[in-house]
């Protein structure tokens, strides 16, 4: 058998006192599917003196993770601090230029910094893997590396938020407000130390911006992403949405078109007997689209210990075994600069209209819709909401997302709406 592989681990927090739970636990699966012993050697956080659920005490601690990236008896760093910044992205420079390879969880580093960081390893001869990065335990970036190789990929898509989808769906099967479940949320441990991240689209945003990366062989962009947060869903949008057959999800899309390259992440209406309408809790979901593949769709636990652990594991073996991937899945130096589009591709919307209740209104609507170009495909009006407005939903044929901003800013000018219209786009899945 080969010499070990000496890890080192920085940040033991959730994610790396996963790892080295499985590293103490499966240590002799783990040397016979490396082909060698897989160890610990040096450990760093920030509190030495913490409770961790784990046994420490063989592991050298450093204070500094940078001691760490550069310990002659660390083969492999494993940065497990998270942020797009500071010690994260210094501690792993430190760790390429001392000749380790890397393997990390960082989504938001990756997505702010991944074409500098993968240049530098690459130029290097050195590795960075980053598997848990993107929806915890779903092994998506070595599907999109590795077995979809051979695809020209036209589309890749996702809930890629548990804790947006776990609030999306507690509110629809609770019937409760988005303020009463983001207070679940924090309650439950669920949000980052940063909620923003999640309900406002970002973390989302980040990963979508890695895979696109990986999916279209361009630069990582996470500038170019259009987002927007669920803090404006509300439960009269979720039950209507259901009313009419659809479920609401935080969903990434990111699409090569003639125009460029589409990266969005935003609440959407998607089918509720589709894959992705049926994804309940905290799950995640990846769809990517191959031209000889055709269509493949990833679920599993996004985050957690266990999960995100489990992605981990999964590059140090990799790196264990003598595989050293590049970054993106190509050379880093090959990868282009693709030009950001801002979404075009049509979809059929649905709006919300709490319109006052009195003769003409509706057909003011409509006037407004057609002169926007939009045709309608289904309409339902409920009864009168209050005293005097009636909530009316439309669903439109497909339409571009112009056509619909266009109307959205023409129909307060009808002088029949009671409050602002709510447009969510409807995507095919
Ligand atoms: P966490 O529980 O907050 O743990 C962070 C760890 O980093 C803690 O051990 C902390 O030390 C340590 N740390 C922070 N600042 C440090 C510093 N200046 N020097 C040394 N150590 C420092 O975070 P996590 O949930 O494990 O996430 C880690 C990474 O995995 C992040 O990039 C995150 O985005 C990513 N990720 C997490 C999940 C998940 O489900 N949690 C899923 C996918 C990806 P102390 O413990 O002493 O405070
Ligand atoms: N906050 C993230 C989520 C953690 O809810 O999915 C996993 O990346």
């Amino acid at each position: 058998m080969s010499s070990p592989l000496r890890l080192g681990i920085a940040g033991l927090g959730t994610v790396g006192i996963g790892v080295v739970k499985i590293v103490q636990k499966h240590a002799e699966l783990l040397a016979r599917r490396s082909g060698r012993d897989v160890t610990i050697t040096a450990i760093s956080a920030r509190d030495r003196l913490k409770n961790r659920d784990a046994d420490l005490s063989a592991y050298r601690w450093e204070n500094d993770p940078v001691a760490v990236a550069r310990a002659d008896d660390v083969d492999v760093f494993v940065e497990l601090i998270g942020g797009d910044n500071g010690i994260a992205r210094d501690s792993i420079e430190a760790a390429l230029r001392a000749g380790k390879d890397v393997v990390t969880a960082n989504k938001a580093l990756l997505a702010m910094h991944g074409q500098d960081l993968a240049e530098l390893a690459e130029s290097l001869g050195r590795a960075i893997r980053f598997e848990a990065a993107v929806a915890g335990g779903i092994p998506v970036i070595k599907a999109m590396t590795e077995s979809l190789a051979g695809n020209d990929i036209s589309r890749v898509m996702g809930v890629m938020n548990g804790t947006c989808n776990y609030i999306l769906t507690r509110m629809e099967s609770a019937g409760l407000p988005y303020e009463a479940v983001f207070e679940e949320a924090r309650q439950l441990g669920y949000l980052e130390a940063d909620p923003t991240l999640d309900v406002g689209g970002i973390d989302a945003g980040h990963k979508l911006a890695i895979l696109s990366a990986i999916a279209f062989g361009t630069q990582v962009d996470f500038g170019a992403v259009e987002i927007e947060g669920i803090e404006r869903v509300s439960i009269d949008d979720i039950r209507r949405a259901a009313d009419l057959g659809y479920r609401i999800k935080l969903l990434g899309v990111a699409q090569m078109t003639a125009r460029g390259l589409e990266q969005r992440m935003s609440p959407c209406l998607v089918p509720a007997d589709s894959p992705l309408g049926q994804l309940h809790g905290g799950t995640n979901m990846v769809v990517v689209e191959g031209d000889s593949v055709g269509q493949i769709v990833l679920r599993g636990a996004g985050a957690g210990e266990g999960p995100t652990a489990s992605a981990v594991l999964s590059d140090i073996v990799e790196i264990a075994r003598g595989v050293r991937l590049p970054v993106f899945g190509q050379p880093a130096a090959s990868l282009t600069a693709a030009q950001p589009a801002r979404t075009a591709v049509p979809a059929a919307y649905y709006l919300r209209l709490e319109l006052q209740d009195k003769p003409g209104a509706l057909a003011k609507i409509a006037t407004v819709l057609g002169d926007a170009g939009i045709s309608i495909d289904r309409m339902r009006q409920y009864g009168q909401h209050s005293d005097s407005s009636v909530p009316v939903l439309v669903v439109t044929h497909k339409t571009t997302p112009d056509a619909i901003d266009f109307a959205i800013e023409a129909l307060p000018r009808t002088g029949v709406l009671v409050s602002d219209p709510v447009e969510l786009r409807i995507e095919e899945v």
